[in-house]
C-alpha cells in the first residue's frame, strides 16, 4: 500500500469507528452520510410496520435523526416520538434535524444508554432500532430493558444491513475488528428475543441484499 491510500485508509477508519459512538467532527459527519447511506434499508424496514396516528414512537440509537423524522410526519398531534442515544453529538443531530417538531412538542431527544432507559414502564406502541443492536453491550439485558418500556402488545423493530449467514462472515472481519460490533445469528437473535419477553419473532431477509429486519410482539 503506497503512503497516499494509507493515509486515505486510516482515514477512513477514522471515520468510520465513528458508527460505534459518534463523537467530534468526524462522528457528525459520519452521522450526515448514514442518515443519506441507511434511508432504503430504512425505508424497506418501515414497510414492515403499521404507524397509527396516535402512537407513542421509540427509536433507539437515532443518530442523526431520519428515522425520528419519518416517524413525526406519520404521527398526528396525539402521537408522539422520541429519540434516544448515548452520544451527545447524535443527540445534537437528530435535535436540529427535528428542531420544528421538538417545538411542536412531538418529538423529544433524550441522551442516554439502551441499557437505562429514563421511561416509565409500558410507555410505547412501537420500539425502533436501526443499525444499533451491533454496539448494545449487554445484549439480552438491553432487550428486556425495551421489552420494560414497550407496551403489553407493542411491536420491536429492529434493521440492520449485516446479517448473519454461515460460511460468509469473513467480509465483515475487518469492519467487526474495528468496531468491536456483533452480528447475531438468527438462533441468538431468536433464543435472546423470547429470554427477555418477545412473542411473534419474524425475521424477515431482504431477497436482493443482507439486509434483516427483526420484528417481535411483547408477550
Ligand atoms: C451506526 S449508528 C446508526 C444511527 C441511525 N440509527 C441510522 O440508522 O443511521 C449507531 C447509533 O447507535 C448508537 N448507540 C450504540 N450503542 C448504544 C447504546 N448502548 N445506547 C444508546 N445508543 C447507542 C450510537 O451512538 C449511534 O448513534
Amino acid at each position: 500500500m503506497d503512503k497516499d491510500n494509507m493515509e486515505k485508509t486510516t482515514r477512513d477508519s477514522d471515520l468510520i469507528i465513528n458508527a460505534r459512538k459518534p463523537e467530534g467532527e468526524l462522528g457528525d459527519q459520519l452521522l450526515e452520510r448514514m442518515n443519506r447511506s441507511h434511508e432504503q434499508m430504512a425505508q424497506w424496514v418501515c414497510s414492515h410496520l403499521d404507524v397509527e396516528p396516535d402512537f407513542s414512537i421509540l427509536d433507539i440509537g437515532c443518530g442523526g435523526g431520519v428515522n425520528v423524522a419519518r416517524f413525526a410526519d406519520m404521527v398526528s398531534d396525539e402521537g408522539k416520538v422520541v429519540g434516544i442515544d448515548y452520544s451527545d453529538v447524535s443527540v445534537e443531530k437528530t435535535s436540529k434535524l427535528n428542531a420544528n417538531a421538538i417545538e411542536e412538542g412531538k418529538v423529544e431527544v433524550i441522551e442516554g444508554s439502551v441499557s437505562d432507559m429514563p421511561f416509565d414502564d409500558e410507555a410505547f406502541d412501537l420500539i425502533t432500532g436501526f443499525e444499533t443492536i451491533y454496539f448494545w453491550p449487554d445484549f439480552i439485558n438491553d432487550l428486556k430493558e425495551v421489552c420494560r418500556v414497550l407496551k403489553t402488545g407493542g411491536v420491536l423493530c429492529f434493521g440492520n444491513e449485516a446479517r448473519h449467514e454461515e460460511g460468509e462472515m469473513d467480509k465483515y472481519d475487518e469492519l467487526v475488528d474495528l468496531l468491536d460490533m456483533k452480528i447475531y445469528s438468527d438462533e441468538v437473535l431468536e433464543k435472546s428475543l423470547e429470554i427477555a419477553g418477545f412473542d411473534d419473532i419474524e425475521l424477515n431477509k431482504n431477497p436482493d441484499n443482507s439486509w434483516i429486519c427483526i420484528k417481535a410482539v411483547k408477550k
